[in-house]
């Protein structure tokens, strides 16, 4: 298929591309190019055209020919989205919805968002799921309920959009991130060999790793249409909810030397644990199979051999908020964060 992929030089997008191409897809991007500083390892084999754009200024020429759009251009987490929810809204949003009303103009047929398991907010006894009532607590997953609610308005035979909430992800992408918890908690352990939560480490996450992600949305693509068109899929494994305090001591284990303690509840009440039994039963083939375990191993593989120091662990490129405001603070980029 002819797929358009917005920020697919982020995190996510650099791995996703690979995976799409490997499996004989023709692949075009479409990024405005916040974290191409950021770069932490030599691992892609191919490389997608990418066309460098903001999603605010996409045009419907930009669309025409393509049979999908993945949509991941965001302002990707909280604290980025908390700091400056004028923006956020404009480009996690509003963009968001304009690209899907051009798409479905130009006759692009499969529309999927990558939304978040946050949606979901608040603590809460059991498992939520796709039917569970959401709770967005801060403006990144508030737009991300927003963003799911009008592409459902614009669902219909000719426009079929799916809302992927992913898990907080994890695991290795050229294009790292450091804010991510299983990413930061491993590069501590190497670097400091010391963990230190500040917190109990009570609450619990759902993660999922990168490549299972990018399978995932691969697995939708694909599909015929009955089984995605307007549906909500959790994207992680139910296997896959652990508490913060389990993470530390898994990615401590497989970190030779690497000592962990907790201190007091914070207060956090972004708790809460998934199920992911819908993405299983719609796609028995799909297998969400990678742990934290296997992944602090692949990252500490990664960083070995790339001998990675302190220095670049704390690289303002691998993570959002502190690229951002440097590029903010240089005037690289305006207030409303497009390139001066
Ligand atoms: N990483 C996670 O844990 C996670 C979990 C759930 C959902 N998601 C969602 O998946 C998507 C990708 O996440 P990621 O971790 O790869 O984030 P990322 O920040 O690494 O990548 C986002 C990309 O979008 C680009 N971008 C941002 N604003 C843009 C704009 N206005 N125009 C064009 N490009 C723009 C950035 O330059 C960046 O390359 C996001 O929508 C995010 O909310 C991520």
């Amino acid at each position: 298929m002819k797929v358009l992929i917005t920020g697919i030089d982020g995190y996510i997008g650099t791995q996703m591309a690979q995976v799409f191409i490997s499996a004989g897809h023709d692949i075009t991007g479409i990024d405005t190019g916040f974290y191409r500083e950021g770069w932490l390892y030599n691992g892609v084999k191919f490389s997608p055209k990418v066309i460098t754009k903001d999603t605010r200024q996409i045009t419907l020429e930009d669309l025409k020919g393509f049979d999908a759009v993945i949509s991941l251009a965001d302002l990707s987490n909280d604290p980025l989205g908390n700091q400056d929810p004028k923006n956020t809204y404009e480009i996690n949003h509003k963009a968001i919805i304009r690209l899907a009303k051009l798409a479905k103009k130009a006759g692009v047929k499969r529309f999927i968002y990558s939304s978040s398991c946050s949606i979901y907010g608040v603590a809460k006894d059991g498992l939520v799921d796709e039917n569970s009532e959401v709770l967005p607590q801060t403006t990144y997953a508030k737009c991300k309920l927003l963003v799911e609610q009008d592409l459902k308005k614009l669902a219909d035979n000719n426009f079929s959009p799916t809302y992927m909430r992913n898990a907080t992800v994890f695991g290795a992408s050229p294009r790292m991130r450091f804010d991510l918890v299983v990413n930061n908690l491993s590069g501590i352990a190497w670097t400091q060999k010391e963990i230190r939560l500040s917190s109990d480490g009570t609450p619990w996450r759902p993660l999922v790793h990168i490549l299972d992600v990018c399978e995932a949305f691969l697995t939708v693509l694909e599909a015929p249409e009955k089984l995605v068109h307007n549906q909500i899929f959790n994207v992680g494994s139910t296997t896959g909810n652990y508490q913060i305090k389990d993470i530390a001591k898994i990615i401590g284990k497989v970190f030779p030397g690497c000592k962990v303690s907790f201190g007091k509840s914070d207060g956090d009440t972004r708790s809460y644990k998934v199920s992911f039994e819908k993405i299983k039963k719609t796609f028995p083939k799909l297998k969400i199979k990678r742990t934290v375990e296997y992944s602090a191993k692949e990252l500490k593989d990664i960083f070995k051999k790339v001998q990675m120091s302190k220095e670049v662990f704390e690289f303002r490129g691998f993570t959002r908020l502190k690229e951002i405001e440097h590029l903010k603070k240089t005037g690289q980029i305006n207030k409303e964060f497009f390139w001066n």
